[in-house]
This record gives C-alpha cells, sequence and structure tokens, in this order.
C-alpha cells in the first residue's frame, strides 16, 4: 500500500500544534507552539486569548510543519483536525484554516476526536519503535487537564471502536493538579511543578482519607457484581477542597504570597523554588500526589481486571507524571498486563496524535463533510 502523509492540526485548548505523519507510524514533524506564559498570569486557560493565540500561530505553525517534514503543501495526501472535545472558539480556529486549506489544495479532511488522538499517540510510537503487535483488548486511561476517561478499544476492520467505562464525576485529575499548584502558589500549569517537587517531600505525611477522592458508593458496587458493564468513575473535588481546608487551618499564606511573587516572574529554577517551601508545603504537595496516583492506578487496574484486559494505555498530558508512570509500571507488571505511555513530549497535547489517528480513518475513506464544526462537549465512541 503507498504511502500517506498526512498534516495534523491540533488547537483544541492551549497549544497550537502541527505535524506531519507517514502512514500512521512515524512522525517527520511534530510542532508546537504553547501558550503558557499567555495564560500563566491567571493561573488558567483564558479561551478568549487562547483564540486569539492561535489565530496568531496557526499560519507559522504549520508552515514549519511542513519545512521541517521537507514537504511541500501539495505532496500532503490529507489533512486532519481537532473536531472535539476542547474550548469552542480554539477549536474554531484549527479547523477554519484546515478547512480553507485543504478546499484550496483539493485535499481531502478527516476530523478527528481529541481523545482518539491522545489514545493513538501511543500506538504511533509504539509502530515507529517497529512493534505493530497490541494485545486487544486495550484499556485507555486518558488523563489530562481537561478529561480523566477510560475507554475500553478495539479495532474493527479498519476501524476503531470506543466504549467509555468511566469518567470524571466532576474535576479532571490535571484540573486537580492545576487548582491545587495555584492554591499553594506554585502557577501554572501545575502537575509539572507538583511532579518535580513530590521527590522532595513525605508522600505519607499527610494522609487524604479515601472518602476525600470519592470511591464508588454502595449501589455502585453492588452493580459491579450484577452487572457486566461496571462503570469505574472518578472524583477529584473532594480532594481539592481537603487541600483547601489544610491550606486555610495551617497559616500558609505569607509562603504562598511569597512563592506566588517568585511564579510571576521569569521562568524560577527548581532550586529557587525549592528555597520558598517548606518542609510542611513539600509534604503536603508530595501527599497529594501519591493520593491521586494512588486512586488513578487503583480504579484503572480494577476496571482492567473486570473487563480483562490484555493491554493498558496510559495517555494525556497527566501521563507525563514520573510517580504515576513508575505506580503503573509496578503495579501492572504484578497483574501481568503490558503498559504502555507516550513519551513526555506526545503525552500533552500535539497534532502528530492527531495526523496518527486520523490515518485509518484516511484508509476508510472517512472523510469530514464540508458543513462540520467545532464540538466542544464530543464525545468518543465508535467504530471509526
Ligand atoms: O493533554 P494536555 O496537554 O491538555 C489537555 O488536553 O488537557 O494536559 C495538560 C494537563 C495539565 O493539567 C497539566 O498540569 C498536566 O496535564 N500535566 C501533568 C504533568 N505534566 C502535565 N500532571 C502531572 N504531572 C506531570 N508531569
Ligand atoms: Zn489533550
Amino acid at each position: 500500500m503507498a504511502d500517506a502523509y498526512i498534516l495534523g492540526i491540533e488547537s483544541s485548548c492551549d497549544e497550537t500544534g502541527a505535524a506531519v505523519v507517514r502512514s500512521g507510524e512515524q512522525i517527520l514533524s511534530n510542532v508546537v507552539f504553547s501558550q503558557i506564559p499567555t495564560h500563566q498570569p491567571y493561573g488558567g486557560v483564558v479561551p478568549e486569548l487562547a483564540s486569539r493565540e492561535h489565530l496568531k500561530a496557526i499560519v507559522p505553525v504549520v508552515r514549519k510543519a511542513l519545512s521541517d517534514a521537507g514537504r511541500s503543501y501539495e505532496s500532503i495526501d490529507a489533512l486532519a483536525v481537532t473536531q472535539g472535545p476542547g474550548l469552542a472558539g480554539a477549536l474554531l480556529v484549527g479547523i477554519s484554516y484546515a478547512k480553507a486549506l485543504a478546499f484550496a489544495l483539493e485535499k481531502p479532511l478527516v476530523a478527528v476526536n481529541h481523545l482518539e488522538g491522545h489514545i493513538h499517540a501511543v500506538l504511533l510510537e509504539e509502530r515507529q519503535k517497529g512493534n505493530h503487535e497490541v494485545a486487544f483488548p486495550v484499556l485507555a486511561l486518558v488523563v489530562s487537564g481537561g478529561h480523566t476517561h477510560l475507554y475500553l478499544a478495539t479495532q474493527r476492520g479498519k476501524g476503531w471502536f470506543y466504549q467509555n467505562i468511566g469518567h470524571t464525576r466532576d474535576d479532571a485529575a490535571g484540573e486537580a493538579f492545576d487548582k491545587v499548584a495555584k492554591l499553594l502558589g506554585l502557577g501554572y500549569p501545575g502537575g509539572p511543578i507538583i511532579d518535580r517537587l513530590s521527590v522532595h517531600g513525605d508522600p505519607n505525611a499527610i494522609k487524604f482519607p479515601a472518602s476525600q477522592i470519592k470511591n464508588r458508593d454502595r449501589r455502585d458496587r453492588f452493580r459491579l457484581e450484577a452487572d457486566e458493564n461496571p462503570r469505574f468513575d472518578f472524583s477529584y473535588s473532594g480532594i481539592k477542597t481537603a487541600m483547601l481546608r489544610y491550606v486555610e487551618s495551617h497559616s500558609m499564606q505569607t509562603e504562598i504570597a511569597e512563592r506566588r511573587k517568585l511564579m510571576g516572574t521569569s521562568q524560577p529554577t527548581l532550586q529557587e523554588v525549592l528555597a520558598v517551601c517548606d518542609r510542611e508545603t513539600l509534604n503536603l504537595v508530595a501527599s497529594f500526589q501519591r493520593a491521586m496516583v494512588e486512586d488513578l492506578v487503583t480504579k484503572t487496574l480494577a476496571a482492567a481486571r473486570a473487563y480483562g484486559v490484555a493491554t493498558l494505555f496510559v495517555t494525556g498530558g497527566v501521563a507525563a507524571n514520573n510517580e504515576l508512570r513508575q505506580r503503573f509500571e509496578h503495579d501492572a507488571a504484578m497483574e501481568g498486563l503490558r503498559v504502555f505511555f507516550p513519551s513526555r513530549p506526545l503525552s500533552t497535547d500535539n497534532a502528530a496524535m492527531i495526523a496518527a489517528a486520523a490515518y485509518p480513518k484516511f484508509r476508510a475513506r472517512e472523510f469530514a463533510a464540508p458543513e462540520f464544526s467545532a464540538e466542544a462537549a464530543l464525545a468518543l465512541k465508535g467504530p471509526g
């Protein structure tokens, strides 16, 4: 079969991405323009600013992706763009641009679900390493700033089929990392800095009772035994409130203000951040991360057992977390399960994963209708 070169475009949140991927298995280029410095002062993504930044970045980012890949606009076989889920205004920038480019070049356009992109980031890298054998069914934990979702993924013919078997009932795991970091004056995004600080604290110092990361209620537990399709939902608003109470009752405000000031300056080093974190803060951060990791790993492995899966994928921004990776690797091995993560650059938002997810759709000639538009709450199912 002839190779297919797909130009992927991603603009669902705060990263403008463009990439060229060959036949879903080789990254020729992967350009990501991050808007983090724009949103940092606000402690989170500001949707209006995100759209404006995408508008500014999209043309140079796409141009660079093509030149890095050594390909011309005309030599691309198809375009792929994220349709959703994500911020509507941000998605629209990528979609409008991709539609215009596809129209002008007379190339087909494939619409991709962002979550399917995160799952295909793992497959793309495995194929790139020469591993074409993935045992099914696959259980994929997509864990990012916007999602904490569990999908059973199966391949049917040329297409993919996804069944959601769990999601967060409130905050996403990455959102909890971001909110807790903001609360502690650690800036935005929260995941990477909490990850780096956690190794300096005692993860067992502060116990977050299990009820603060709400577990399944009795009715659900009963359903688990009776139901053939048990669900494994997550909830992180409780731990966030517990952190808030802890901070309020332990007079930590002076230090938090000091840290906020430091994080407002340009890119402090880890040593500088550590200098304004006392032992209690480091213990708090490490204990928070431990509780999050514990919950994500325990529920995902329980789901893997209940559905008898052969392989585990852990993907999305939070999959970059070191403790999460180590725990998954250790605990999955104990159960004889193979676990795959994307490399760190492919864990967070990028367009290579969008181009890779588009490849089976391209082969199946599943192209986007000309009138398709952004879907902020697009669900992932299948086939396709
Ligand atoms: O996948 P992503 O780039 O964007 C979304 O689709 O949301 O994920 C971003 C999220 C943020 O919440 C960020 O704090 C989190 O991923 N994150 C991490 C780490 N790196 C990024 N969370 C924990 N540990 C990390 N090392
Ligand atoms: Zn994402």
